[in-house]
């Protein structure tokens, strides 16, 4: 945990390179991995099931994917870094799928352009499961097989393969409820789908813990490369919203012509706001004077006591200046979660941060192609800290940092202020 006495802990992710962590494996070890690995892919295909062959192919803009990609892709994950080098004799499943499946790892070979992701209908959908059976015996085999000196590495790659496929679970339903809202019929994904239960209390401001604090992933448990290392910041006094911005606030910004007037926004929002035709988050529907929102349970009237969702960091920028506060920053974020200051810090949205995505002092990108995972990403895109009601169980941490482009607003993000004397 973060204090202002206690040096950072340096924890590296090496995921290319790691030696064997372990050199005498349990076969409690192997019973967790087995464990933990079938209940990730079960979620998948729980997350999958509602929806049809037909639901699984469409790609409706260039940054979401279709259902059967991410199905595959995250198999494609288990096959390319964990069998093909570590399982004796494996065959992949099909030679054609490395080039359909591959995401943007340059290093494991050339892809299929992603904006076309959507135009694959072969193989279908029933095939792809066909895969990712394949795989997953491939994979349990290997965890019950693999000797002592090889399983350290293999489970921590079984580990990694587990989280990411955990990033696409949360994907899959931002990707399909995009797809769906192209939909003139409003279609439900589960109409027993409901928002979180977020206890907002009273608005009011928490004072985050200043001066010399520390931040970044350290001790046991899983992290991506990017939570660390763990490091020193000075943080200036500040104040941070203890509850999330609700859709009662965002109306009266509404109304108060926050999305009319320049002032409000940076030149690039202002410029989105322009190209895109915003005049409300995204999903919102007026129908008869009252607003609407497209939801995972289909077409819902806005609720006023709800966290205002699916708001670009653009739209949390302009807010913030509209209501004479800022946005935090990933560290004062952090350092206000530890502290457990924050009402609803996980599980109902993600929360825009005024932090540019960028290297902690001491980064390095593991080498080889795992090494592209979160690395090469560090420019030009925004920090969103906490998780969303769509983040998978056991995914959510103080140091995890998302990131989306600023003009993203299809993810469960969300606003939570702050305010910096002046
Ligand atoms: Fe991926």
């Amino acid at each position: 945990m973060p204090s202002a006495t206690s040096s950072p802990a340096v924890h590296r992710f090496d995921a290319g390179t790691i030696a064997p962590l372990r050199t005498r494996a349990t076969s409690n070890e192997r019973a967790r991995a087995l464990g933990a690995f079938r209940s990730v892919r079960a979620e998948t295909e729980r997350r999958a099931a509602p929806l049809g062959a037909e639901d699984q192919m469409v790609q409706s803009m260039p940054d979401a994917s279709p259902t059967k990609w991410h199905r595959a892709h995250t198999t494609w994950f288990f096959e390319q870094f964990l069998l093909v080098p570590h399982l004796p004799g494996y065959r992949v499943f099909d030679d054609e799928f490395a080039y359909l499946f591959n995401s943007y790892y340059v290093a494991a070979g050339p892809r299929h352009a992603r904006p076309q992701r959507g135009l694959v209908t072969r193989p279908d959908a029933a095939r792809v499961g066909e895969y990712r059976v394949y795989v997953d015996a491939a994979v349990e085999r290997l965890i019950s097989t693999a000797d002592d000196a090889q399983l350290g590495k293999v489970l921590r790659i079984l580990e990694i393969g587990g989280h990411h496929e955990q990033q696409h679970q949360e994907l899959l339903l931002t990707d399909v409820l995009h797809a769906f809202a192209q939909n003139p019929t409003a279609p439900a994904y589960d109409v027993d789908w409901r928002p979180p239960n977020c206890r907002q209390t009273p608005h009011g401001f928490a004072e985050v813990p200043d001066g010399i604090q520390a931040i970044g992933f350290s001790g046991e448990g899983y992290s991506f490369d990017n939570e660390g290392p763990a490091h020193r910041v000075f943080l200036e006094p500040a104040r941070i919203a203890r509850a999330l911005v609700t859709n009662a606030q965002w109306l009266d910004f509404i109304a108060d012509g926050g999305y009319a007037t320049p002032s409000l926004w940076l030149s690039d929002g202002w410029a989105a706001l322009a190209a895109e035709g915003w005049s409300a988050p995204g999903y919102w529907r007026k129908r008869n004077g009252a607003w609407w929102s497209l939801t995972l349970a289909g077409l819902k009237p806005v609720e006023l006591s709800a966290p205002v969702t699916h708001v670009s960091y653009y739209e949390a920028d302009a807010f913030a200046r509209w209501a004479g506060k800022d946005l935090p920053s990933e560290a004062e974020w952090e350092v206000a979660a530890f502290a457990n200051l924050l009402d609803g810090a996980f599980g109902v949205v993600w929360q825009w941060t005024r932090s540019a995505y960028a290297p902690y002092p001491g980064y390095r990108p593991a080498p080889g192609a795992l090494g592209e995972y979160n690395g090469k990403f560090m420019v030009n895109q925004m920090v969103l800290r906490g998780s969303s009601h769509a983040t998978p169980e056991g995914h959510s941490r103080p140091s995890y940092r998302n990131f989306f482009y600023p003009s993203a607003r299809w993810q469960f993000s969300g606003v939570r202020l702050a305010d910096h004397p002046g």
